[in-house]
């Protein structure tokens, strides 16, 4: 055993030595990087994940009647929303198609309609309300004629591993 590392261990040592010294003398230029090219464009479908993952959270913080939570993941959806209204993301083609006036003028009003339920605990009426959001979800995919996205209210939440619940 001793013998077998006595050759093992100065063997290593060789061949780390001599990676190191390889890698140190490969010329740089050899490396052919692209020129840097232009970023991707925020993108509407980039801001529909984020609608996807908030309308659940929304729903599963109210669910738990977590005022807090579900305000703030209201809050969250809103300022998604702003990056289409405010002409954030490149704009949606055919160039005769609003995006952001549909945003400004129907969808945000719907999120903006369940922050006084929730204040209130009415959790009847934030359901209700939140039934008529998802409804503005699908509209809009009609209008832009993508209705094949048919957004639900859900049964399981996306994200397993947070708790909706107040904290005790
Ligand atoms: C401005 C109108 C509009 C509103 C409002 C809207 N969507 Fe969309 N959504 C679109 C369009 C257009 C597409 C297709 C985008 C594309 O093909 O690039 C889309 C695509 C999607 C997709 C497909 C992306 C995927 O990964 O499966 C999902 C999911 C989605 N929307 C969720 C939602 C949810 C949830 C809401 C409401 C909380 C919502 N959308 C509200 C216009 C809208």
């Amino acid at each position: 055993m001793k013998k077998i590392l006595a050759i093992a261990i100065p063997a290593a040592l060789i061949g780390a030595l001599t990676a190191v010294l390889v890698i140190k003398n490969v010329p740089h230029k050899s490396i052919q990087k692209s020129e840097p090219t232009y970023a991707r464009p925020y993108v509407l479908l980039d801001i529909m994940h984020q609608f996807q993952r908030y309308a659940d959270k929304i729903y599963f913080a109210s669910q738990a009647k977590n005022q807090q939570l579900t305000s703030w993941y209201l809050w969250k959806l809103e300022h998604s929303a702003l990056s289409i209204a405010e002409h954030k993301t490149k704009p949606w083609s055919p160039p005769d198609v609003d995006e952001a006036a549909l945003i400004k003028d129907m969808f945000i009003p719907a999120i903006q309609d369940i922050y006084q339920p929730v204040k209130e605990a009415d959790w009847d009426e934030v359901n209700r309300r939140y039934e008529t959001l998802v409804a503005t979800c699908n509209s809009c995919h009609e209008i832009l004629e993508h209705g094949f996205v048919n957004i639900r209210i859900p049964d399981q939440p996306i994200y397993r591993n947070q708790d909706y619940a107040i904290e005790e």
